[in-house]
């Protein structure tokens, strides 16, 4: 097993580096076939349990309603 390390993006994924395997919320298990991956750590994601940068859109929805 290699050694895994998860960073925080301030409003935005969880960067996973060395992980084999992610587990999502419903204990699914989803096979890693990089070095680094974007986990979503907003939930609004298409593209389960992936980043697809929709946390932008939702920033952005943010600024514009402040
Ligand atoms: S963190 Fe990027 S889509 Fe959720």
């Amino acid at each position: 097993m290699s050694e895994c390390r998860v960073t925080q993006i301030p409003g935005g994924p969880r960067i996973v580096r060395g992980a084999d395997v992610i587990l999502d919320d419903d204990g699914n298990e989803h096979r890693v076939e990089r070095p680094v991956v974007a986990v979503c750590a907003c939930g609004l994601t298409q593209r389960a349990p992936w980043c697809d940068a929709t946390h932008k859109v939702s920033q952005v929805k943010k600024v514009a309603q402040a």
